[in-house]
């Protein structure tokens, strides 16, 4: 079986390169389920993702109308990686707080398969002890990271906050998946 992997994609400018990530898992043989939050939404259109993953993406908690059982909670556990690239510092302080007020932070508080952060931020906001203190509370929770990368930000500052390279990520996914298989 195709191994089944989520992929959160969240408001950052590095968004667009989630279509690639999307299109080089999917050639590889992964399930790809993509996960947009509203914010993502403004720098990627689902479609696009859709058309690369050829599953249908999952942009709100009331998508499913299909089903009786809830869409987020069926996609949570038999996911075998959730992978979300790019991450926001949003997305890393709610999921440190618990919170689950969309579908991709509903998915990750109920799925017990791991979870990868590729995070991409201003260098300030990675930096910020708030940043700091999310990322080593989800580290101890057994969430993994790649990246960022030092670089050129889109904000206009040079900065760790660089979205790690697609290939890089990639080569993540297939190791964890594998691992985990
Ligand atoms: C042009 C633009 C670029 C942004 N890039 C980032 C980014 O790279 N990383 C980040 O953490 N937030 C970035 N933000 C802010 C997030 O979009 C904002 O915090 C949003 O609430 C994130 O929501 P989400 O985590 O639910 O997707 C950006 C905002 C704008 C308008």
């Amino acid at each position: 079986m195709k191994p089944r992997v989520l992929l959160g994609i969240t408001g950052s400018i590095a968004a667009y390169k989630a279509a690639d990530l999307a299109s080089q898992l999917t050639k590889l043989g992964c399930d790809v389920t993509a996960v947009m939050t509203t914010d993502a939404q403004e720098f990627i259109t689902p479609l696009t993702i859709q058309v690369l993953t050829k599953n249908p993406v999952v942009t709100g908690l009331y998508d499913e109308k299909q089903s009786w059982r809830p869409g987020h909670i069926h996609l949570a556990d038999n996911a075998d990686l959730v992978l979300i690239a790019p991450a926001t510092a949003n997305i890393l302080a709610k999921l440190a707080a618990g919170i689950s007020d969309d579908a991709l932070s509903a998915i990750c508080l109920a799925t017990r398969a791991p979870i990868l952060h590729a995070p991409a931020m201003n260098g300030k906001m990675w930096s910020h002890p708030a940043t700091v203190r999310n990322v080593a509370t989800l580290t101890e929770w057994g969430h993994q990271f790649i990246g960022p990368e030092a670089g050129l930000l889109a904000c206009g500052y040079e900065g760790l906050g660089r979205l790690w390279p697609v290939e890089g990520i990639v080569g993540r996914v297939m190791e964890l998946l594998k691992s985990n298989a």
